[in-house]
């Protein structure tokens, strides 16, 4: 395993190769454990839901992801890192897009941008790739516009929704994105959109036949004990681990089995041990 951090030329390479292994990383700690296993760490707007409990992605802002950002860079060396484009950053114009992105990636070192949108972002897209700033791109179900499109729907159903999911994928292929999410998408129309694009496609809730996959780190390591959408798979009960843990550690303080004389200091010929 080499030391040298993952470019994302070197994601764009791996189309139709060993699938990509990608996740979310908001914090120093998580970076560290995930950077030797994965291809790409995202910073995530899904901070807001997941960290702040806000209600949608929508509550976190540029500054908020520059610091996330920061943060999973101290925390990795190898994995190519991502920082998503916060609601409001970008959607205005293109230069407020390569603006918001250029803030991104100076102050917080990562290898790019991700942003939400197909054929009516693509120029954008454009805009920001021409400014040498690398976008990985999301189509298909987009957190950022669930309002407007109706909630957490599962994208690409019909016909036309299936045209229009294949019609983003085009638009933001052509416009320079390195890769692209295709998040909650029926499975013909994600395998469709990776046999069309020359660029890898990462699923979520998409088919098996994408280029790499990406989950929400707390939700495959079980954080949550509420609902998990049928797209993850939990390879961990951590939630139900931090319970367990949280209730002996409270029970030890109020029988005062904890502190012991193991976990207390001593003065021992004026040194303290
Ligand atoms: O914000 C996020 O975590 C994402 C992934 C779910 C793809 O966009």
């Amino acid at each position: 395993m080499t030391d040298q951090r993952i470019g994302v030329e070197e994601i764009r390479a791996r189309k139709g190769g060993v699938p990509l292994v990608c996740l979310t990383a908001y914090t120093t700690p998580t970076a560290r454990l995930l950077d030797p296993h994965c291809d790409l760490l995202l910073v995530g707007d899904s901070m807001a839901m997941v960290l702040y409990g806000l209600e949608t992605t929508r509550g976190v802002t540029l500054d908020t992801m520059v610091a996330h950002g920061q943060a999973v860079m101290r925390g990795s060396r190898r994995a190519c890192v991502i920082v998503d484009m916060p609601f409001g950053t970008y959607e205005e114009s293109p230069d407020q897009g390569v603006e918001s992105a250029r803030r991104i990636v100076d102050e917080s070192g990562c290898q790019g941008v991700k942003l939400e949108g197909g054929v009516d972002l693509a120029e954008t897209v454009a805009a920001i790739v021409a400014a040498g700033i690398p976008v990985f791109g999301h189509i298909g179900l987009l957190p950022q516009k669930v309002e407007r499109r109706g909630g957490f729907r599962i994208q690409g159903k019909d016909d036309e929704g299936a045209r229009s999911v294949l019609a983003d994928a085009e638009a933001i292929a052509a416009a320079g994105v390195f890769a692209m999410v295709v998040e909650g998408t029926v499975e013909p129309v994600a395998r469709e959109v990776t046999e069309r694009v020359a660029v890898p496609t990462v699923g979520i809730g998409a088919s098996p036949a994408c280029d790499g996959q990406i989950l929400v780190t707390d939700d495959m390591l079980g954080l949550f004990n509420d609902f998990t959408p049928k797209f993850v798979k939990r390879y961990a009960e951590l939630g139900e681990a931090t319970t367990e843990a949280v209730r002996a550690y409270a029970e030890d303080v109020r029988a005062r089995r904890f502190p012991t004389d193991e976990h207390v200091y001593h003065i021992d010929g004026g040194t303290r041990s």
